[in-house]
């Protein structure tokens, strides 16, 4: 069985301009090939220093144990800011805890059975919308992660004009962005300006002025009584409960464009290679299709989709959407025997953890069936963490699961994916992981014409 693709990881020597050049052309296989042997690894520039952390026991330490000595980095989180403001993802301390103690309510286990109905409304549509033949899958799984959010949150398809307008400013955004996380390797000093390309500030001014739209609508219609129940109502009426403040207009704002920033750019990522490793593994497609012919429109039906389940986890783990998360430390501390200086950067990768040599067994295999052995139980805890841990552990963790789950039984029920030999995707990390060249596949309907038309 051919492994699914990795990129190509450098020598582990390097001259600094090597590593440069490397980085500008993609921060994955920028990286030497020991960090998927290594415990803990140091980047020296000549104004900070960078430490990569593979032990499961400093990667608790600094997630987990003591996440406050260790916030989110600047460096990296300022190449956000024209678009998400300050916003739950950038933001650190009081502030943040205010904004979690608001938006977690939202997404409480019990909730995900109220967006059940609108993941289902979505995946229907996007079979409708699939068409047969050669297709690039990347942009029909942007499509419906971005249709998933917008009937969640503000209970609108995509077909919506607001909706469409939204879709294809971000479309254009990510175009022009940055390479997220660049910065904690880049050897610049702190204080260097950030640069944003005129595109950048153009599509973020915008997407921002189209959300405000959306906002101030929907606290009218709150205001009126006739909003829907939906994730945005829900946000915008929770108050802070120890400051009884509810999210101002312009804090919603912020907030919802990190909901569709990171609801949608790393759903579709998931899905897309989801697709990829079921078209190059045609034994575990057939079982997720069996799985999907008992789909039933009611919540309950995701308690038979175990197998799915598990390729969707199994996808995390071998394309994590956010391939590395980057804190910086407050304070001198001790890593490992080493002494780490205030103000360095201390990238945490769910990349290099979710393929460790020493942590995985067949590391680079596509397994489905080992999430239902008692090793995989062991290994996760240390080398599994696609949506982070700690208290910054994503709050659409349920809901990616379930919505992943959910597109993936729907689109196998009806289709078939064959990968084209002579396009291998290569991952590379722009806002997430996303294949170079984008993913190719052959689609071909599953089922006799007559038996699809329920769901057409
Ligand atoms: C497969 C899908 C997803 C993956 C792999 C994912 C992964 C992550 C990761 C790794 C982080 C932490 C980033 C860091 O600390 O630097 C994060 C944060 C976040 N995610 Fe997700 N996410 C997914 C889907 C979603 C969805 C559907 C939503 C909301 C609708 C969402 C909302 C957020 C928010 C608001 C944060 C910031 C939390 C904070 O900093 O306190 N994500 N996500």
């Amino acid at each position: 069985m051919t492994l699914p693709p990795k990129p190509e990881a450098r020598a582990d020597r390097v001259s600094l301009w090597g590593h440069l050049r490397a980085f500008r052309r993609d921060i994955l296989s920028a990286q030497p090939a020991r960090l998927y042997r290594a415990w803990m690894a140091e980047f020296r520039s000549p104004f900070f220093r960078s430490y990569l952390c593979n032990d499961p026991a400093l990667v608790r330490r600094v997630l987990d144990q003591n996440p406050e000595a260790f916030p989110k980095s600047g460096r990296v989180t300022a190449g956000l800011r024209p678009l998400l403001g300050r916003s739950v993802f950038v933001t650190n301390g009081e502030e943040w805890l205010h904004q979690r103690r608001i938006i977690d309510p939202a997404f409480e286990g019990g909730r995900l059975r109220e967006v059940f109905p609108a993941i289902w409304a979505a995946a229907e549509a996007a079979v409708a919308r699939m068409e047969g033949g050669v297709v690039e899958i990347e942009p029909a799984a942007s499509h419906v992660a971005a249709d998933v959010i917008f009937r969640t949150l503000f209970s609108i398809p995509i077909e919506d004009r607001l909706a469409q307008a939204v879709f294809h400013a971000f479309q254009t955004y990510q175009r022009s962005a940055p390479i997220l996380n660049l910065a904690a390797f880049l050897p610049l000093p702190g204080w260097f300006p950030h640069f944003h390309r005129r595109s950048t500030l153009r599509s973020a001014a915008e997407i921002r002025g189209l959300i405000t739209r959306l906002t101030t609508d929907r606290a009218t219609a709150i205001a009126a009584g006739t909003a829907p129940s939906d994730l945005a109502t829900k946000i915008m009426t929770t108050p802070d409960p120890v400051t009884s403040q509810p999210f101002a207009t312009e804090e919603m704002v912020d907030q919802v464009a990190i909901f569709f920033l990171a609801g949608h750019e790393t759903s579709a990522s998931a899905l897309g290679w989801a697709l990829y490793l079921l078209a190059t593994h045609p034994e575990a497609q057939d079982r997720v299709a069996a799985e999907a012919a008992g789909l039933e429109p009611a919540f309950a039906t995701l308690s038979t989709l175990r197998f799915t389940r598990d390729v969707f986890r199994e996808t995390l783990r071998l394309y994590p959407p956010v391939p590395m998360l980057v804190r910086e430390s407050l304070s001198e501390q001790e890593f490992r025997g080493r002494r780490v200086a205030k103000g360095a950067q201390v990238v945490i990768s769910p990349w290099h953890l979710h393929r460790h040599e020493r942590i995985w067994q067949n590391p680079d295999g596509f397994n489905p069936d080992r999430w239902t052995t008692a090793e995989t139980k062991d290994a996760s805890r240390d080398g599994y963490m696609p949506f982070s841990r700690g208290p910054r552990v994503c709050p659409g963790a349920g809901f990616a699961m379930l919505e992943g789950t959910l597109l993936l039984a729907h689109l196998l029920r009806s289709f078939r994916f064959e990968a084209m030999p002579n396009r291998v995707p290569v991952p590379v990390a722009h806002l997430t992981v996303r294949a170079k060249d984008g993913i190719w596949l052959r689609v071909s309907p599953r089922a006799p014409a007559g038996q699809e038309s329920s769901i057409r």
